[in-house]
């Protein structure tokens, strides 16, 4: 479902999953009016030449944020011979800017036990041309130098995602958790997050089978308990 703008398209796909929406129902919109991030923030994309889009998805266990970085992650290198790295848990940057950003939200399916998910992202494809120089993302055209059709890119994130859900529903995590260590760039990094009001850091050290980052700290090894973390430094 395509809409020229709406709040946001997490409301809409949200909607649709409660009147009944399969897995995989998408929606996208050009402009967002309340387009959220993760943590409360705003967040914004360039209507025609960016994917704001929200997908249903019923049934899937913890470790979709991870999942559904490595599905774009793969998908965009496959389509444009671009790699966005992951920052855990779920942001793609391209040499350390961010490049799409993902949201989950999960509900309860009409008082039911049962939940669903919409898996939200705002990748940036194309650059318009009178975007400010200074602003903290880049997109995929800066890369490639061409300009990308977007319908095609969506079309392929939609196909992987749909493949890789079914996998993760009847296997669990573990067939992806190696390919995702080895394109998240929190590992080895220092790292520093808020908890109760204090700064904790450490040393990123590993992605656990659930999908934790395990940091070691002057305390020892936690799982972080923060998914809004700040990498500090080059790797180490
Ligand atoms: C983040 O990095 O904070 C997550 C950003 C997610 C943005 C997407 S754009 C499509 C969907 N609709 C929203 O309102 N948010 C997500």
């Amino acid at each position: 479902m395509v809409r020229e703008a709406l709040d946001s398209t997490q409301d809409l796909a949200a909607q649709l999953a409660r009147e009944g929406a399969p897995h995989m129902t998408c929606v996208l919109a050009e402009q967002q009016t309340r387009g959220r991030g993760r943590m409360g923030r705003v967040w914004q994309t360039f209507p025609h030449y960016s994917l704001a889009c929200s997908v249903v998805l019923h049934g899937q266990p913890a470790q979709l944020p991870l999942l559904a970085a490595l599905v774009i992650a793969d998908s965009v290198e496959d389509f444009c011979g671009v790699r966005p790295s992951i920052k855990w848990p779920n942001d793609l940057l391209i040499n350390e800017q961010k490049v799409c950003g993902i949201l989950i939200e999960s509900f309860a399916l009409n008082d039911s036990a049962e939940r669903f998910h919409i898996l939200g992202f705002g990748l940036n494809v194309n650059t318009p041309d009178d975007v400010a120089a200074d602003l903290p993302l880049t997109t995929l055209q800066q890369h490639t130098g061409k300009t990308l059709s977007r319908e095609a890119l969506l079309d392929m994130i939609l196909a992987n995602l749909h493949e890789a859900t079914l996998r993760l529903k009847e296997e669990g995590f573990s067939p992806f958790l190696e390919t995702y260590r080895q394109h998240c760039i929190s590992l080895g990094r220092r790292v520093r997050w808020q908890h109760n009001g204090e700064e904790r850091y450490g040393k990123a050290v590993d992605i656990a089978a659930d999908g934790t980052l395990v940091v070691e700290t002057e305390a020892g090894r936690i799982h972080c308990p923060s998914a809004d973390i700040i990498m500090e430094g080059a790797s180490s």
